[in-house]
């Protein structure tokens, strides 16, 4: 087994992982850190549980290996979304209307939902009904 030293920007900081090139997943690196919040349901990139950004673009992150990973990718976790005492208008949003069911899954569409709200931003700058509530 040969490891490997590489840099990723996890949640907009550099951070130094040493990895499995051959076996490890995006997620398998990401879990290993801690952040937890990405979740491992299926295993196999259908149910979208372990949803991550990365490099502006949603990625399954149990189906992306590490050994196709850019250094220095920036990837955005569900950690890195609001706080506990300043959440992000998503996450409130999906308080107010209960949408937490059990909440395996809720860190994968908050990030669905970040994304396309960014898209949504690029798309329609000035304003207008609007599918996600904007940031403050
Ligand atoms: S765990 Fe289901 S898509 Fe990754």
């Amino acid at each position: 087994m040969n490891l490997r030293k590489m840099w990723l920007n996890i949640n907009g900081a550099n951070r130094m992982i040493i990895c499995n090139p051959e076996k490890d997943t995006l997620a398998d690196v990401i879990r290993r850190m801690g952040l937890t919040g990405t979740k491992i349901g299926c295993n196999k990139g259908v149910c979208g549980s372990c949803t991550v950004i990365l490099n502006g673009k949603l990625t399954r992150a149990c189906t992306k290996k590490i050994s196709k990973t850019d250094e220095y990718s920036q990837i955005l976790t569900i950690e890195g979304i609001g706080t506990p005492t300043n959440l992000h208008p998503i996450q409130v949003a999906w308080m107010n209307c209960g949408a937490v069911q059990c909440g395996f899954c809720v860190p994968g569409f908050h990030r669905f939902l970040l994304c396309a709200s960014d898209r949504e931003q690029q798309s329609h700058p000035r304003g207008g009904p609007r599918l996600v509530p904007e940031a403050s």
